[in-house]
C-alpha cells in the first residue's frame, strides 16, 4: 500500500491555497498569523511547512497571538509537562478571541492524535475552531478555506498508518540550517513512548526527493543539513536501502556544509553505519545515542532491545573509529518499577561512557502506552532525589571535559553574535560544542578556523585564525 499523498490531492491543496489568497485580498494589508510550535525538531520541521503554506496563502507571520487573525498551536505529547504547557497557552487565547471574535484558532501536532485530548478540547476549549491530526498537515489550505467561509468547528483526525506529502511549501526558520525529514513515524514501541501512537508507522521518503531537497538547500545557502526522523537508523528498510547509503549520497553533494541527523536508536546503530559516518567527512562528529537506562532489567521493560553491554560496545566502537567524537544521550529516571539499584546501574553507565552532556527526564506516564499500565511504586519525591543525584554525577563528569580542546584549532560554523558578549561571534564545532570568538560580522554563515584558548563547563572561547 502506498502512503504517498497523490499528485491530484496535492494539486487540490494548491488550489485551496489560491482560493484562500483570494479571500484574504479583502484585507488592506496581509492579515497576521501566529504559529507556536512545541516539542522536538520533527515538530519544528512541521511548523516550517505550516508557515510555508500560510505565507503562500497571503498571511504575514507574527511572534505573538496579539493582533493575529489566525493562531495555530503545533503541539507535543511526549511528556505531561509539554501537554500542560499547551493547555495553559490555549486557555490564555480565550482573551485574544474575546478581543477579536473573528480570530481563527487551530490546534495540530501530536496531542491531537489522542482521543482524550480531543475530548478535552471539545469540552473545555470552545474557542478552538479547528483541530487537525499529524496526517492532515498538508490539508491545512482546505481546512482553513472552510473556516474562512463557514466557521463550523472542525475536528479532522484521519485514522491511518501515516502518509508522506511531498511538495508542501516551506519557510525555514534559519537560512543557515535546513531540517529535512527523511522518514516519519516509529515502529519501535518503547513501552514509555507515545510517539508510535501519534505519528503512525515508519515510512521513508524516497532517497531522490531527499537528495534533491538537500542540494537545493545547499544552493540557497544552508550550511547545515539536519536529516530528521524518529529513528533515522532504520531509514529505507521498506525501500531496500539504508541510512548509511543516504549519508553517502548527501555527503557527495558539492559545497561546504555539515550533515547532522536525529534521532538514533542504539539497537540500529550498526558498525557498518559508524564506518560510513567515519568515512563521510561532512557528517558531524557528534553522536546523540539515547540510552534511557543503564539497567538491563529496566531496558527490557522499556522494550529497548539492547543491553547495557551492547550499548557500551557500540560507544567503544565509535570512540575507536571516530576518536574526536562527542557523545550525548537521553536518560529517563523513575521508569515504573525502577529501584535505587537499577538507578545506580544508570549512574555506573554514565561514569563509564563519560558523555559530553545528557538530556535527562523524569518518567511521565502516557495514556495508552504499556508502561502506563505497570506498577509504579517509587514516589515522586524519591524520583526527584534520584534525578538530582543524576545531575550532580553528570556535572562532576562534565567538569573539565572541554579542557582537552584548549590549544587546538577547530572548524566552527559561525552562526551569529557571541553568547557571552555581543561584540564577539558564536558558532558550533563539529562536536556541536559552542565557541565564542572574535571576528567581523561578515563571517556569519561561514566556516571559520578558531584556536581554542579557554574552556568553560558548557562552552569554549578562542581566536579566529587568519
Ligand atoms: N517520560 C519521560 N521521558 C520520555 N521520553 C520519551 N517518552 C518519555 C516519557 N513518557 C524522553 C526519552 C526520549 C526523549 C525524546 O524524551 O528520553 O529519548
Ligand atoms: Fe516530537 Fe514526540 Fe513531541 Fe511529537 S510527541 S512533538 S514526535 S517529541
Amino acid at each position: 500500500m502506498t502512503t504517498k499523498v497523490s499528485a491530484e490531492e496535492m494539486a487540490k491543496q494548491r488550489d485551496f491555497i489560491r482560493r484562500v489568497r483570494e479571500l484574504l485580498e479583502k484585507y488592506p494589508a496581509p492579515p497576521k498569523a501566529h504559529v507556536h510550535t512545541f516539542g522536538c525538531q520533527q515538530n519544528v520541521s512541521d511548523g516550517e511547512k505550516i508557515k510555508g503554506m500560510l505565507c503562500e496563502m497571503g498571511y504575514g507571520l507574527c511572534d505573538t497571538p496579539d493582533g493575529a487573525e489566525l493562531v495555530i498551536f503545533n503541539t507535543c505529547a511526549v511528556r505531561e509537562n509539554a501537554e500542560d504547557r499547551v493547555f495553559g497557552n490555549l486557555g490564555a487565547l480565550k482573551h485574544n478571541k474575546q478581543a477579536n471574535p473573528d480570530m481563527i484558532i487551530g490546534v495540530c501536532g501530536c496531542m491531537t492524535e489522542q482521543e482524550h485530548v480531543v475530548k478535552k478540547i471539545k469540552r473545555s476549549f470552545p474557542h478552538v475552531d479547528m483541530v487537525f491530526g499529524t496526517n492532515a498537515l498538508h490539508m491545512l489550505p482546505e481546512l482553513l478555506y472552510k473556516q474562512l467561509c463557514g466557521r463550523k468547528r472542525d475536528f479532522f483526525i484521519p485514522k491511518n498508518d501515516g502518509v508522506i506529502a511531498e511538495g508542501v511549501p516551506l519557510r525555514r526558520e534559519n537560512p543557515l540550517k535546513a531540517s529535512i525529514p527523511i522518514m516519519y513515524g516509529c515502529n519501535n514501541f518503547c513501552s514509555y513512548c507515545i510517539v508510535p501512537y501519534v505519528r503512525g508507522r515508519e515510512r521513508s521518503r524516497d532517497t531522490e526527493d531527499i537528495v534533491r531537497e538537500a542540494e537545493n538547500a545547499v544552493k540557497s545557502g544552508a550550511r547545515e543539513i539536519l536529516l530528521l526522523g524518529q529513528n533515522v537508523n532504520s531509514y529505507g528498510k521498506e525501500l531496500g536501502t539504508n541510512f548509511a547509503e543516504l549519508l553517502r549520497r548527501v555527503n557527495a553533494i558539492d559545497g561546504e556544509f555539515r550533515i547532522c541527523y536525529m534521532s538514533s536508536h542504539p539497537k540500529d546503530a550498526t558498525r557498518g553505519l559508524i564506518d560510513a559516518i567515519a568515512e563521510c567527512e561532512k557528517v558531524t562528529r557528534h553522536f546523540h545515542l539515547p540510552v534511557q537506562s543503564g539497567s538491563n532489567r529496566i531496558l527490557e521493560l522499556m522494550n529497548r532491545r539492547y543491553t547495557r553491554e551492547d550499548y557500551i560496545a557500540i560507544t567503544e566502537y565509535i570512540r575507536e573509529k571516530v576518536p574526536n567524537a562527542a557523545l550525548t544521550s537521553d536518560i529517563i529516571v523513575g521508569f515504573p518499577g525502577e529501584t535505587y539499584n537499577d538507578f545506580c546501574e544508570t549512574l555506573s553507565l554514565i561514569r563509564q561512557v563519560k558523555f559530553d552532556s545528557l538530556y535527562t527526564f523524569i518518567y511521565s506516564p502516557r495514556k495508552g502506552t504499556k508502561a502506563a499500565e505497570m506498577d509504579d511504586p517509587a514516589s515522586a519525591e524519591e524520583k526527584g532525589k534520584w534525578f538530582r543525584e543524576l545531575l550532580d554525577v553528570q556535572s562532576e563528569i562534565g567538569r573539565g571535559m572541554y579542557e582537552k580542546y584548549v590549544g587546538k584549532t577547530l572548524r566552527v560554523l559561525c552562526e551569529g553574535e557571541g553568547r557571552s558578549n555581543p561584540a564577539l561571534l558564536t558558532g558550533r564545532t563539529e562536536q556541536d560544542v559552542i565557541v565564542d570568538f572574535d571576528g567581523d560580522r561578515s563571517l556569519i554563515g561561514k566556516f571559520v578556523d578558531v584556536r581554542i584558548e579557554q574552556a568553560f563547563d558548557w562552552m569554549l572561547s578562542g581566536k579566529t585564525i587568519e
